[in-house]
């Protein structure tokens, strides 16, 4: 998995809302790579769905990098505000220092230093504000100029017949580069399939929609990509007519996964997209889920607030926990060395169809100030072995890794 290239990365995500910057994201840092089921989990207002909105560029992030297919399409102004404020603090107390011992030369060269500082900053945030805006003109630029550059390469001492069909393949694919949308290749499939389709609009109107508001005017296509969508999800062309509420939960949930992959994405952000249905329910859409995956080849990032239902199907998983990452760790290695006391309470909370086990079964209750003492040294996010990262301070980490033998 590490060798392939990671479609999607976030680094240091955050996440504020309010004036009082509440944290509902953290500094969450991962990647995704292409073709893979990429489980995040966590309890009810842990911050997955803000994670997975900022990542499709519902907001303006507040700090931290996403880059999407090798381009950064979002990036926080507050890593330089921060950095600023910090150095301005710095600086202060050391320009007291040097007064203090009367070296106004000194004085001086600190502020000068400041000065080329604060205006370093002021560029990169100059730079983030542009990639965050422009991403999609930038992305473009970047693969015209990579296919022109392959094709010169390729075309080297190649001529006659050979020479043209190179040329022609060339072009279909810079005429490609030229009309793609980089934000539209991410979809989003939203929590909560009754409030998230428009009651008014017909199935046709709203799988539709992405299409038209790409500029797509040529009805017959748009039909015909309306239900190629309908019959890719299990439903038929007869539903393009009706309304949503006559549909339901997991029909509706079909309807939401349509909408999505009409955009040709090439990652999927499904947001606990089984959670409102009945468990009977649940494995046909993670089943449809699964198959468009492999005929598409579509990435996706799953979010489910139960380890039950990721876990067969995810090939890695990240746990959260009030707006940061704890735990992340291939799915087998999480199950069988769940190290974070909150991925192990998760653990702990799924039955399994076991009596004997059943029996045995102790909820694990999670309560971060006994689990941790961070009084000395807080915890940040470590390797602890190849792939698997768990939050834990110095302590921990020896401790976990005396328990778990590595
Ligand atoms: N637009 C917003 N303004 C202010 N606070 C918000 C906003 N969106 C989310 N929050 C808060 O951020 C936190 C994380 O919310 P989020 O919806 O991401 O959680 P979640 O993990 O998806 O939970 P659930 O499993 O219930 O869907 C919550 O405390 C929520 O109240
Ligand atoms: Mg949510």
């Amino acid at each position: 998995m590490e060798n392939r290239e990671p479609i999607l990365q976030v680094r240091h995500l955050r996440q504020y809302f309010g004036r009082k910057d509440f944290k509902a994201v953290d500094d969450v840092s991962f990647d995704v790579y292409q073709g893979e089921v990429f489980g995040i989990v966590g309890e009810s207002g842990c911050g997955k769905t803000t994670t997975g909105r900022a990542i499709i560029k519902l907001y303006n992030i507040t700090g931290g990098e996403v880059f999407f297919k090798g381009q950064r399409i979002s990036a926080g102004p507050r890593d330089f505000t921060d950095a600023i404020a910090a150095e301005r603090k710095a600086t202060a107390q050391r320009i007291e220092d040097l007064k203090k011992a009367g070296d106004s030369a000194g004085v001086q060269a600190e502020k000068q230093k400041l000065k080329a500082f604060i205006a370093e900053q002021k560029k990169a945030m100059e730079e983030a504000r542009r990639d965050q805006k422009d991403c999609n003109k930038l992305y473009r630029e970047r693969r015209e100029k990579e296919i022109k550059e392959e094709y010169a390469k390729k075309l080297q001492g190649v001529s006659g017949d050979q020479k043209h069909a190179l040329e022609h393949e060339r072009d279909k694919l810079l005429h490609e580069a030229a009309h793609e949308n980089l934000v539209t290749r991410m979809q989003m499939v939203f929590q909560d399939p009754i409030s998230s389709l428009n009651p008014r609009m017909t199935v046709r109107e709203i799988i539709a929609e992405g299409l038209r508001i790409q500029g797509i005017k040529d009805e017959k296509y748009i039909n015909e990509q309306v239900y190629q969508m309908l019959e890719m999800v299990g439903l038929v062309r007869e539903h393009a007519d009706r309304y949503p509420h006559e549909f339901s939960g997991g029909q509706r949930q079909r309807i939401g996964i349509a909408r999505a992959i009409i955009m040709k994405p090439d990652l999927i952000i499904a947001d606990e997209p089984v959670s409102a249905l009945d468990v009977s329910i649940q494995a046909q859409v993670i089943n449809l889920l699964n198959n468009l995956r492999k005929e598409m080849g579509l990435t996706i990032v799953f979010i489910a607030h139960d380890l039950s239902v990721v876990k067969y199907f995810s090939d890695r998983i990240a746990v959260m926990y009030f707006g940061k990452m704890v735990e992340l760790a291939g799915s087998d290695e999480l199950f069988a060395h769940p190290m974070h006391p909150y991925t192990r309470s998760l653990l702990s909370a799924i039955p399994l169809p076991d009596p004997d086990y059943e029996q045995r079964r102790k909820r694990i209750v999670y309560q971060p100030a006994l689990a941790h003492d961070y009084s000395k040294e807080g915890p940040t996010f470590r390797e602890i072995l190849p792939g698997h990262f768990v939050s834990c301070n110095s302590v921990e980490f020896e401790r976990y890794k005396k328990e778990f033998g590595i």
